[in-house]
């Protein structure tokens, strides 16, 4: 008899509720069984409990260790801190891994893309320790601890063996942080020592990498960096693959682990019935591969391809017409044909 998992889904806002019932309804078509628990997060969760983050969300996602996340809307300069940011760091939710990869049939002017973004998610300038020093002056901190560093690289290099990748490059800034981006390099560079002659490694300026990645993408394989530049360099290479509707997302640490899509909540389109839900859909197949549904995660991507390749039910941002829903049923419809 096949296994029943346990799972938290936190919808988000926006256009969240709309691709997290697409991939839900994707892991059925897969034929995986999850037992659900739904709970607010972000903006809904403020209007139900005045709070993005309940407390008793973290809970419930530390007590059940894995949860597939909606995006979720933050107030640009005021407001609430981004739930996101909360429940990485509260989670300890260390290591957020991004493949990008070229969809097959959607053509782009950047050639083939393979890559792996291996991001830090709980510390760099999203510490969120901001001080207004005097009228007109602001200081926002950065903070690399050796730490986080050191659990990050070792992270991106194991996963990048697993995976069956061949090259780390780190991404920095210490021509001008010498201090903070060179004790990130130092411990990513202790890492590689570990994986001479295994994996190869290589560093490279986050300025020349976006010149580079737009040249010659296929140039890269693993890509290591602190969080911000991992947040936007991650967009920067899901414009390189045909945009944000494409690519999932994982967030993982020692206790839980977290799925979701690189995108926003896209408030521009929410409720239209035409938000892009391959991305979540994906990180719903990264889920499965965390659950040890290996052959579930295989035909998700498979089925997601073979949709995109017959180009029949695309959404407006991928070129196509299709709502979210004739797209998702396509999706289940290959999922289901796959051997
Ligand atoms: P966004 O990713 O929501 O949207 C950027 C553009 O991409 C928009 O034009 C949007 O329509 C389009 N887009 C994004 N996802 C799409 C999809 N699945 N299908 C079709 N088109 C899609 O970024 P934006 O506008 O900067 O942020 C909106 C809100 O989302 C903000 O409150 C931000 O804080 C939040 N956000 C939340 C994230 C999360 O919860 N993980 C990640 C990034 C942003």
């Amino acid at each position: 008899m096949s296994t029943t998992h346990r799972a938290i889904l936190l919808p988000g806002d926006g256009i969240g509720p709309e691709v997290t019932e697409a991939a839900v309804r994707v892991i059925e078509g897969a034929g995986v069984k999850v037992a659900w628990e739904s709970l607010p997060c972000g903006l809904a969760a403020v209007t139900a409990h005045g709070d993005a983050l309940p407390a008793s969300v973290v809970e419930r996602i530390r007590a059940v260790k894995v949860a597939l996340k909606g995006p979720t809307t933050t107030p640009i300069g005021g407001g609430h801190v981004s739930a996101n940011v909360r429940l990485r760091k509260t989670l300890e939710l260390f290591a957020n891994v991004r493949p990008v990869k070229t969809v097959p049939g959607l053509e782009t002017p950047y050639g083939p893309v393979d890559l792996v973004i291996v991001r830090e998610n709980t510390e760099d300038l999203y510490a969120g320790l901001e001080n207004l020093v005097a009228p007109g002056v602001v200081t926002s901190i950065k903070v690399i601890t050796r730490r986080a560093s050191r659990r990050i690289a070792k992270f991106a290099f194991q996963h990048a063996d697993a995976w069956d990748r061949k090259r780390v490059t780190a991404v920095h800034k210490a021509n001008i942080m010498k201090l903070a981006d060179g004790l990130f390099l130092d411990c990513c560079r202790e890492s590689s020592k570990h994986w001479e002659g295994k994996l190869a490694y290589d560093e490279v300026l986050v300025d020349a990498l976006c010149m580079k990645l737009v040249r010659r993408a296929w140039d890269f394989d693993v890509l290591l960096l602190e969080n911000l530049y991992g947040d936007i360099v991650s967009d920067l290479a899901a414009g390189l693959v045909g945009g944000l509707g494409l690519v999932p997302g994982a967030n993982y640490g020692r206790h839980a682990a977290v799925f979701e899509a690189v995108h926003g909540s896209a408030p521009d389109i929410a409720g239209k019935g035409i938000a892009n839900p391959i991305a979540m859909i994906l990180s719903a197949a990264m889920m499965c591969h965390h659950l040890g549904e290996k052959a579930a995660f295989t035909r998700i991507r498979r089925g997601v391809a073979a949709v995109t390749k017959k180009k029949e039910a695309l959404t407006p941002d991928i070129g196509g017409t299709a709502t979210t829903r004739q797209l998702t049923d396509a999706i289940i419809a290959e999922v289901k044909a796959q051997p």
